[in-house]
């Protein structure tokens, strides 16, 4: 008999079915027993009468069993398949559970989080993970199919690299080839995605993990996270604002119908405007903040281009600098303001877009340089040497070879969603992320290497953490 999921249960009333799940509840009645059984569609009642075999809760059963209607007065209007009961004709237990280390049927917000990570693929049996990560499949989806319709590519870039800087430490590999070398992790595609432009893509996208070492919040998740990276050429921002804005308004329709966006089309704010009014570059604009459903997206416009600071918390290395991107160093100044580049940078406007939802920095982008002088000039007000300069020759190489003008936008997908849901943490909606504290789930990395790996790597650790 094939499979049929609990779902379909009520479509099936008078039918012989065979059923796969865990025991999610079990109600002792003497001579008669209800049994919830769970599968990714949802639950159903199972009534078992007769001999009954000994379940413990989370064990792998299957099941063959009528379907009946239940009567008026018992019909549970709170699931899915509340008019319907299996009367069980056979139970087998395929794998039996011991005691869970937590419970599983409620939201798991009180539980400590070291315990939730250690366990998590029990975690994300409750119902309300499970639901973040379908919903979260759903809008990976959504953009895919949106984005390959409106003639982009889906393309992969390299985990392996050198320092791409987004303003967080680098993640560095060792290498075994050329002993005392290492890539970096990319903190985003950047480069790569300036690359396929200047390679005549013209249309980029990519679900994408980035690798960040940067202090966790509750809206950072430590170590790495997901974007939608994507990149085009011949655009101005108006183009980029518009299709980020057509993009998100139909995926909130599809795939959250149930929540409204407060302002259509959203608000444009100059930088200066909301940090004067707001005293923070990403306003919560929301209209009633008790209200789940509702989302203020909002575009933030005219930052400045760069922002004064010492280069060192930009990256990690000179410490000379007076000036620091204030998106990146990629970004493109306004065109009104280049004039203003020698003699007074910090009144230059960069061509940022940054975009907000419900108090958070859900994207960020701009259009980039694809000019070398203006891209030297850059450099020399973050205070590059010569040696940092280097780091990035391919790019004004490749510049040199008929660059076409260029800009895009990476909404980040955890905070995205984190936003959505009006989770507290990036967390709820990663399936196996890093704990705050940077021990991986489940599986509890980092961890040290044997001898014979540091070997090979030339590599002799000389302060290891106790
Ligand atoms: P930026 O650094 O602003 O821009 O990142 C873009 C978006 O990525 C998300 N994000 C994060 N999400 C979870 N945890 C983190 N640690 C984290 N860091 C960033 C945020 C943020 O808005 N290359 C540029 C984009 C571009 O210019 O096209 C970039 O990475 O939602």
């Amino acid at each position: 008999m094939q499979r049929t999921l609990t779902i379909e249960t009520p479509a099936k009333v008078g039918d012989k079915v065979l059923l796969l799940g865990w025991v999610d509840k079990r109600r002792d009645h003497g001579k008669i027993v209800f049994i919830d059984l769970r599968d990714r569609s949802g639950i159903i009642q199972l009534v078992l009468t007769g001999e009954i075999p000994r379940l413990s809760l989370e064990d792998v059963i299957e099941v063959e069993g009528a379907v009946k209607a239940r009567p008026p007065k018992l019909v549970n209007p709170k699931i899915a398949t509340g008019n319907v009961e299996i009367e069980v004709l056979k139970l087998t237990i395929i794998s039996k559970s011991i005691e869970l280390p937590f419970p599983i049927d409620n939201d798991g917000y009180d539980i400590e989080e070291e315990l939730r990570m250690k366990y998590r693929y029990l975690d994300i049996r409750r119902s309300r993970m499970f639901k973040n990560l379908q919903l979260r499949s759903q809008v990976t989806s959504f953009i895919r199919n949106f984005l390959t319709k409106k003639d982009f590519l889906e393309i992969e870039t390299p985990m392996l690299t050198k320092t791409t800087p987004e303003g967080a430490r680098d993640f560095i590999v060792p290498s075994r080839l050329q002993k005392g070398k290492f890539y970096a992790l990319p903190q985003s595609p950047q480069q790569y995605k300036q690359l396929l432009m200047v390679a005549g893509v013209e249309r980029y996208f990519q679900i994408v993990r980035c690798f960040r070492d940067e202090d966790p919040r509750a809206d950072r998740a430590y170590g790495e996270f997901t974007q939608l990276d994507l990149e085009m050429s011949f655009v101005t921002q108006e183009d980029i604002l518009i299709l980020t804005e057509e993009l998100f308004t139909t995926l909130i329709a599809e795939v959250f119908p149930d929540k409204h966006i407060t302002q259509s089309p959203w608000p444009r704010l100059a930088h200066k405007d909301v940090v004067q009014k707001y005293g923070s570059d990403k306003p919560d604009l929301r209209q009633n903040k008790k209200d789940p459903d509702e989302l203020a997206f909002a575009w933030i416009l005219d930052f400045p281009l760069f922002a004064k600071q010492s280069q060192e918390d930009f990256f990690h290395g000179s410490g000379s600098a007076k000036f620091a991107p204030s998106h990146h160093m990629f970004t493109a100044p306004h065109p009104d303001d280049i004039k203003y580049l020698d003699s007074d940078p910090l009144k230059v406007r960069g061509l940022q877009h940054d975009l907000v939802l419900n108090g958070y920095e859900v994207g960020g982008g701009s259009i980039r340089i694809h000019q070398n002088e203006i891209q030297d000039k850059v450099f020399d007000l973050i205070g590059f040497t010569t040696e940092q300069k280097k780091q990035f020759s391919h790019m004004q190489t490749a510049f040199t070879y008929g660059a076409p003008p260029h800009g895009g936008i990476a909404p980040g997908i955890d905070r995205f969603m984190m936003a959505v849901l009006s989770e507290p943490s990036v967390r709820e909606v990663m399936a196996f992320p890093t704990s705050a504290s940077g021990i991986t789930s489940v599986m509890e990395a980092p961890s040290s290497a044997s001898p014979q790996q540091l070997d090979e790597l030339g590599i002799r650790i000389i302060n290891a953490k106790k």
